[in-house]
């Protein structure tokens, strides 16, 4: 499945500085526990069991994780990257004291390599985000693979529309973020998202709470 332009833009579109100032509150405390039906505690311990001092985040939007999780030191080196500049310039400010190292792209084509690897690599709520099949997105970890040292490990989550359970306020959100192009995950699954990472990993695994698939893989 080929994707245009104009469809990756559409994944990125809705992060505007107005939206980026409320997205902690109406997504993360309302959306995210309510109707996607996975409490945030859930992605701190994500974060917290997998974080390292050396550490990419791929689709920033408000930084709240970063801002709110344990690093394992005081001085992590920490890389962003968004295709979108309203989020890198948001997350940037929240987490100066990190000193993050900034960079612009799009998840779905190879990462600039001149860079230094990384030992952790989030991409937390991105995939639901991104055009394509849950099978022709998961070209997104072998561009993570090449930018972790190894032992280095990938962490996140992604909301499913297939293999989760969903009530019927869930399916009307699913299909209005959808119609409005926020979401672009109506085929994603769960079985395809397990066997892409156990195909490209040595270790993998997939927890579901509500219609969130939270995953961690290692090289
Ligand atoms: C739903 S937000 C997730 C923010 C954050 N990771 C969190 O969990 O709260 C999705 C982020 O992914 C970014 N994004 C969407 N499509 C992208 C792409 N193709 N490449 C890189 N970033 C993308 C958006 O700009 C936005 O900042």
């Amino acid at each position: 499945m080929n994707v245009t332009k104009e469809q990756v833009e559409a994944g990125q579109a809705a992060y505007t500085p107005r939206m980026l100032s409320i997205y902690n509150f109406l997504i993360l405390r309302v959306i995210v526990p309510y109707i996607w039906k996975c409490p945030i505690d859930n992605v701190i311990k994500l974060y917290n069991a997998n974080i390292s001092s050396n550490h990419l985040e791929i689709g920033v939007g408000s930084g709240y994780f970063l801002d709110n999780c344990k690093f394992p030191s005081d001085n992590p080196r920490l890389a962003l990257m968004d295709l979108n500049p309203n989020s890198l310039k948001f997350t940037a400010e929240k987490v100066s004291r990190y000193k993050p190292e900034i960079y612009r792209g799009n998840i779905l084509e190879p990462i600039e390599t001149d860079m230094e690897k990384f030992d952790s690599i989030a991409i937390n709520a991105v995939i639901h985000c991104l055009p394509g099949t849950m099978s022709t997105k998961l070209v997104v970890f072998d561009h993570i693979n090449a930018l972790l040292n190894p032992g280095g490990v990938v962490f996140g989550s992604t909301i499913l529309n297939i293999g989760v359970k969903q009530n019927w306020l869930t399916k009307k959100f699913m299909k209005n973020f959808n119609n409005r192009r926020i979401f672009c995950n109506l085929e994603d699954d769960l079985s395809t998202l397990e066997e892409g990472l156990t195909e490209r990993f040595s270790k993998s695994e997939v927890k579901v709470i509500g219609t969130v698939a939270l995953f961690r893989a290692e090289v």
